[in-house]
């Protein structure tokens, strides 16, 4: 069946749910999860990323109210929440309704005057794996609120908004990337996004090599802390750094040059931290010419090193992962692999030869369990669009 043919059914099977569940016809809104071919912890010091969107969806069924009333119904949980919209002290920290009454929340507060709504959830984005399960959450739902209210919005403002509501009701002090890419991403292309203007390229993938996601299926508790911990790191380099270089406002303003007559200034780790910034961020632009010129080997080159930095500077990966990138690095024709999202576990993602990526898949996933014991998840995606109507 076709991506656009399952995702017409899909969304008619919730249609049917919803309808069972409320009583009332719903409309059906998709959000995709997403993948970062290249620049990792760059977006919240204003760098720039490469995501794609993936053909994986997070769906929410929606249909409006004459009150004020937000109903929200997890398929994945079984589990119900709601809020009133003139509730302006909303709590939800910790819970899985942040995802969901946090931007109904958070669309109030820039101003958007949804109305009161009934809603059915469903993920289908692996959650914990480095996916952004939690942004497909949050524009799906966001975008199906404005939508039962007659509503819309650019997808960048929805894109901020969502990020506000996961930095505020969820308590995640996340970048842009990720709900930016569930809203503005395109069947086919990547998207060069540079964070601090917002402003993005899309970029043809390349005609004879694929991108494939493998799923360590590891996820570390500590994760939301150290990344925390990095994002903290990160906004000390700039105090300090901010103070000796005019016009550094943040480590995307810095080259490694200036990292270098500074770097006394700085401990050891921070000084780590930076340097991976500084380098990512170069590295992302070096792989925008490389899909612009179509030459897979330096893209793959790009994503060694990327992987190394995050390894060794940043610190983010952990042994399966690097597990995953060795056995996929050894495997004959593969471009390069590297961790991608957040780290302390989850995914990978590798560069290789079209004609070889299911003999790829096969290979990877039997040498990890050879190696770890553990299995994985291969997914071997299409690039898809970004947050709209499943059935139009
Ligand atoms: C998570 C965050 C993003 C980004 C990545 C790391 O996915 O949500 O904003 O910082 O980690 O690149």
């Amino acid at each position: 069946m076709t991506s656009s043919n399952l995702v017409r059914q899909q969304a008619r099977i919730l249609q049917d749910q919803f309808k069972e569940l409320y009583g009332q016809n719903a409309r059906v809104y998709c959000a995709p999860g997403r993948v970062n071919l290249i620049g990792e912890h760059t977006d919240y010091n204003d760098g720039f990323v490469m995501p794609v969107a993936m053909d994986m969806y997070t769906w929410v069924a929606a249909a409006p109210r004459e009150d004020t009333q937000v109903n929200v119904y997890s398929r994945n949980l079984s589990a119900h929440a709601e809020m009133d919209l003139r509730d302006t002290n909303l709590h939800v920290r910790g819970h899985w309704s942040a995802y969901v009454l946090g931007v109904a929340a958070s669309l109030r507060l820039a101003g958007q005057k949804v109305c009161g709504a009934n809603l059915l959830v469903e993920g289908k984005v692996p959650i914990g794996a480095g996916l952004s399960s939690s942004a497909s959450v949050e524009v799906a739902a966001g975008f199906a609120l404005l939508a039962a209210s007659g509503l819309s919005v650019n997808p960048v403002e929805l894109a901020t908004i969502c990020q506000r509501a996961e930095n505020e009701f969820a308590g995640a002090r996340c970048g842009i990337m990720d709900q930016m890419i569930a809203c503005c991403g395109h069947a086919n292309y990547a998207l060069m996004l540079d964070c601090r203007s917002l402003e993005f390229q899309l970029l043809p993938l390349f005609p004879d090599a694929q991108f494939v996601v493998c799923n360590s299926m590891v996820k570390h508790d500590h994760a939301a802390s150290g990344y925390n911990a990095r994002r903290a790191d990160c906004e000390t380099a700039t105090r300090i750094l901010s103070g000796e270089i005019p016009g550094v406002r943040a480590l995307r303003d810095l080259t490694l040059m200036d990292l270098e007559r500074f770097s006394q200034s700085l401990t050891e780790v921070v000084y780590r931290r930076t340097r991976h910034v500084v380098s990512e961020n170069a590295r992302v632009i070096a792989a925008r010419s490389a899909l612009e010129r179509g030459d897979p080997e330096l893209f793959g080159r790009l994503m060694r090193e990327s992987h190394r930095s995050l390894r060794d500077d940043y610190e983010v990966s952990c042994p399966e992962v690097d597990m995953l990138v060795e056995l996929a690095c050894e495997q004959d024709g593969v471009y390069g692999s590297r961790i991608t999202g957040g780290g302390f576990g989850g995914c990978t993602i590798s560069l290789v030869p079209r004609s070889q990526v299911e003999e790829f898949g096969r290979s990877l996933a039997q040498r990890y369990e050879q190696a770890t014991g553990k299995k994985s998840d291969i997914y071997i995606f299409q690039a898809s669009d970004g947050a709209r109507e499943a059935l139009q």
